[in-house]
């Protein structure tokens, strides 16, 4: 072989392995979120992914023979991932011993079917209180405070300020994210972490032992003082106004910084859960990166800190948690109120990425799914207690369907804009432009002949509709009717053809052509109530008055 073979031949062989290195390198990539024109995608094995998802009762994973009579059903209803809790009282229930059994059993069978998982930590807290935390610790108060009342009774809460509190925390986190990269680095069935659950403080604004009042009577630290100066004029309105009420000052005591009050206790405590929930965040991370996020109790109307689950991550306190946890990658509302889209909006702030990890499962699901992901462009969608028996499931299953189809669409971003629609009594239209198409978009039962206009409540109906060139749409959804016109009062839009389509691997094949009676003679395209589906939509358009020759 001469010089110049053996030299092109390892030059190959460089080249190959540089190949095989680089794939390899980039198959080890775990799911990460993705910035994309200012909303977040989540990405699994290199690829956009969007939760579908379900999260379990809080008791149901803690037995994979129970979990083994749910899967099939979970898998039927077109989920593609489940969010199931980790029980820290299970997981260490001996200092420093480790049981990974119920882990392993939860993600050998999400494999068998085909699903993913987001593990939720119910770590230091769960709902408020730290009834999951281990027997070892609850026993222990002198080694982990609890929080104390105004009248120093102790709560079954663990104080914020337990140093080893949270040392035992990061540690059995770390272990945990630990054992998932060993087991899971390949396959990616995990997908996501929660980092405690719904924490806030109740039944008090703030915590009140000595420590806590001690901070609370200091200077607030010099990280939110610069973190407040360098963001004056990017603050969410709510504390923009907080501040403005005191002069403006971004420096001195909580009081003098914030004001005295209950909203300046909560800020305080929100200051310490979040750096807190940030430092066992940075543990996990450390071991195996994977997106991280915390959810919230959302309050009731008129309550004040103290009567609801305060200082968690609450649109109000979204700037003190970025500050004081930026390695938190969301921060995510749990739905048990019906205002979908006015939480939604105060979540759509300062770059959050929107995923709903709990939502009361009931059939209104099925329509706020298309609304979430349409309007907030959501990584996810996900009801609560997901194995029950419930009215809820078949309603979702077929948004669901209509979501799997719709969804490589979506990621291939193969539209100009896609929006979101919800609506019942009360948002009964919405109007939305798609470039030069204005589209009035309504509940099914707003139509002349529906007989249920008298009803008090009407059933959520929604849906997405994506632009997929200047004159195509594909309206998708259930319950809706959509009307054409243009934003210039020149000309007017019309239909073209509306077909029924589905989408097999990603492709549209036609199902049937609507017209006639099917879009109202021509006046508009509607997928009925109670009915789900996708129409592939071609508009024509036209000057308002033709003059006669
Ligand atoms: C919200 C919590 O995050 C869930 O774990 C569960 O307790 C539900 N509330 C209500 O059942």
């Amino acid at each position: 072989m001469n010089y110049f073979r053996i030299q092109k031949m390892l030059l190959v062989i460089v080249a190959a392995c540089s190949v095989i290195f680089c794939t390899a390198q980039k198959s080890n990539t775990p799911p990460h979120i993705e910035k994309i024109n200012g909303h977040g995608q989540l990405i699994v094995q290199q690829k956009p992914f969007t939760i579908l998802g379900g999260e379990l009762g809080n008791s149901t994973a803690s037995s994979l023979e129970e979990m083994r009579r749910h899967w099939p059903t979970l898998q039927q209803m077109g989920l593609n991932t489940v969010l199931a809790p980790v029980y820290w009282e299970l997981l260490e229930p001996e200092e420093n011993k480790f049981d990974f059994s119920l882990v392993d059993g939860l993600i050998a069978d999400a494999r068998k079917y085909n699903l993913k998982l987001v593990f939720l930590w119910f770590g230091t807290w769960k709902n408020s209180m730290s009834s999951y935390a281990p027997v070892w610790m609850k026993t222990n108060p002198a080694r982990f405070p609890r929080t104390q009342d105004k009248q120093k009774n102790s709560q079954e809460i663990f104080s914020v300020f337990g140093k080893e509190t949270l040392e035992a925390d990061k540690k059995a986190f770390a272990r945990l994210m630990r054992h998932i990269r060993e087991t899971d680095e390949q396959q990616n069935t995990v997908i996501m972490m929660q980092v405690e659950n719904e924490i806030g403080m109740l039944p008090t604004s703030r915590e009140f032992s000595a420590i806590a009042d001690q901070q609370f009577n200091s200077n607030i630290p010099n990280a939110l003082s610069s973190y407040l100066q360098k963001n004056a004029t990017e603050l969410v309105p709510e504390l923009q106004q907080q501040l403005k009420k005191q002069g403006g000052k971004k420096s001195g005591t909580w009081a003098q910084v914030f004001g005295e009050g209950l909203s300046t206790d909560e800020i305080f405590q929100a200051w310490y859960y979040a750096g807190y929930t940030n430092e066992v965040t940075k543990a996990g991370k450390k071991e195996y990166n994977l997106p991280m996020f915390v959810n919230a109790a959302l309050p009731r109307p008129g309550k004040l800190p103290g009567e609801y689950p305060s200082a968690g991550p609450l649109p109000h306190l979204m700037n003190i948690w970025n500050a004081a946890a930026p390695d938190i990658d969301m921060l995510s509302p749990d739905f048990y109120n019906p205002d979908t889209k006015y939480w939604c909006n105060l979540y759509d702030r300062m770059g959050n990425t929107i995923f709903v990890p709990e939502m009361q499962f009931d059939i209104s699901c099925a329509a706020k799914a298309f609304y979430i992901i349409g309007h907030h462009q959501a990584i996810g969608f996900s009801p609560f207690s997901i194995e029950s028996d419930n009215a809820g499931a078949t309603p979702l299953s077929k948004t669901y369907a209509v979501l799997h189809q719709l969804l490589p669409t979506i990621h291939r971003k193969e539209w100009l804009k896609m929006d979101g629609f919800l609506f019942d009594k009360g948002n009964e239209v919405q109007q939305a432009d798609f470039g030069q198409v204005r589209m009035s978009v309504s509940h099914a039962y707003s139509l002349p002949w529906m007989g249920n206009k008298t009803d008090t409540l009407w059933p959520a109906t929604g849906g997405i509709i994506l632009q997929t060139a200047p004159d195509e749409f594909l309206v998708a959804g259930t319950g809706i009717v959509v009307t054409f016109a243009s934003t210039d009062s020149n000309y007017v839009y019309n239909i073209a053809s509306a077909d029924e389509i589905i989408f097999k691997n990603g492709k549209p094949e036609k199902q049937r052509r609507l017209n006639g009676d099917q879009t109202h003679q021509g006046r508009h395209v509607r997928i009925d109530f109670e009915e789900w589906g996708i129409q592939q939509v071609k508009l024509y358009r036209s000057p308002r008055s033709i003059a006669s020759k």
